[in-house]
């Protein structure tokens, strides 16, 4: 169907599952287990209902912000995915471009289907690009990359942390990875038992705390930590200075029953401040379930002034790449930011930094 009919990201996902290979889809759409914490990711956002204001004047709204000290023309960004050449042949690449024409930040993923190299040169010049690293169990391929990712001109490093080992991908699982794409990780990955299986052999499960001081010692680049699952360790990254978290479970692809980062979120505000722990270059991202411009809106609401929350989507911006390529990244952020425009309009706040928790109700969420 043309493009223009597009109206939201669900939209993008139904065309995405009709005409992507079998293999592709299961490997993007897969979460683990029981896709319990999958579920709930997107769910968790429907327990949090609004309170808008009214008799504001909302005749000009501002969705853009900053993110990490870099512009970006809306509260959200691309999240690394791996291997977006399964599902658009200019893969990775035509993200970039269609996110930086849009003024939307690129996390691009140490598993992309091609080079940092190539995708660096497919950056719109002004846009940000960050860099997400695996961990290799040679220390010396890790360190490489993070100097690469900064001669190539990335805004920031997010190790991830939540995958020292693969979830279980039972979709996934079914199906031999057969695709011919380029990985960038030589031959020594396990190809018997789908794509997951192929990329995790690169990851060492060795990494420990010492690891995310040893990689802030290789650079000067922001470094943040990806994959965050408990207030504690939001704590822990706080104290090893780094620059921020993403509270994300991996999109429900790792351990099943992991917490929905949202709720995470409305846990994790109230403690950073009671303990004072807001220094201004702490920031707070979070993905996973993101569908519309009210769920951006509630996490960056939850944050409010004393913390900066931004917001990743992983999933829809490979849909949308895989059924129209740059034209669908760049519709997918056109229809987010829409959403967010008209969403904030309801709400009665003009800019992003006027959202506070005092916009949402947190009371359906379990356990509060
Ligand atoms: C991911 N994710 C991911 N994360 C990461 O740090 N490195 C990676 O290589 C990948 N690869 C990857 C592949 C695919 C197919 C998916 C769906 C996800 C996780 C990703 O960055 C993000 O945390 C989730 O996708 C967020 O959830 P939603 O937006 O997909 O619901």
């Amino acid at each position: 169907p043309h493009i223009s009919t597009i109206q939201n990201s669900y939209d993008f996902e139904k065309l995405a599952k009709g005409i992507l290979p079998k293999d592709a889809w299961a490997y993007y759409s897969c979460g683990s287990d029981d896709e319990i914490s999958m579920r709930e990711n997107h769910y968790a956002y429907q327990r949090i209902y609004f309170k808008p204001r009214i008799c504001v004047n909302v005749r000009d709204i501002d969705t853009s912000t900053t993110i990490l000290g870099s512009s970006s023309s809306v509260p959200f960004y691309v999240s690394a995915t791996a291997l977006a050449k399964l599902g658009h042949p200019d893969g990775e690449c035509s993200i970039a471009r269609g996110a930086g024409k849009e003024g939307v930040i690129q996390m691009i993923s140490t598993l992309s289907s091609m080079s940092l190299e190539e995708i660096s040169k497919a950056r719109i010049p002004g846009a940000t690009q960050w860099f997400q690293l695996y961990i290799n169990e040679d220390r010396n391929v890790a360190y490489n990359m993070v100097k690469e990712a900064e001669k190539l001109g990335m805004k920031a490093i997010f190790v991830t942390v939540d995958a020292p080992s693969l979830g279980n991908r039972e979709k996934d699982k079914r199906l031999k990875f057969v695709n011919e794409t380029d990985v960038n990780l030589g031959d020594d990955v396990d190809k018997s038992a789908g794509a997951s299986k192929a990329l995790s052999s690169f990851i060492d499960c060795g990494v420990d705390w010492n690891d995310i001081k040893e990689v802030k010692s290789w650079t000067k680049l922001p470094v943040l930590i990806k994959g965050v699952q408990t207030v504690d360790d939001v704590i822990e990254a706080y104290d090893a200075g780094c620059q921020g978290v993403v509270l994300s479970n991996h999109g429900g692809r790792q351990l099943d029953t992991a917490p929905p980062p949202v709720e995470l979120l409305a846990e994790t505000v109230p403690v950073l401040k009671k303990l004072n722990k807001l220094r201004p270059d702490f920031e707070i991202l979070i993905d996973g379930g993101v569908k519309r411009g009210t769920d951006i809106l509630k996490a960056v609401a939850l944050g409010g002034k004393d913390i900066k929350v931004s917001v990743g989507l992983g999933r829809p911006f490979l849909y949308a790449n895989s059924v129209y390529g740059e034209d669908g990244v760049r519709k997918l952020i056109q229809i987010l930011k829409d959403e967010l425009e008209m969403d904030m309009r309801l709400l009665g706040v003009t800019k992003i930094d006027q959202l506070s928790p005092k916009h949402v109700d947190t009371r359906r969420l379990i356990g509060r």
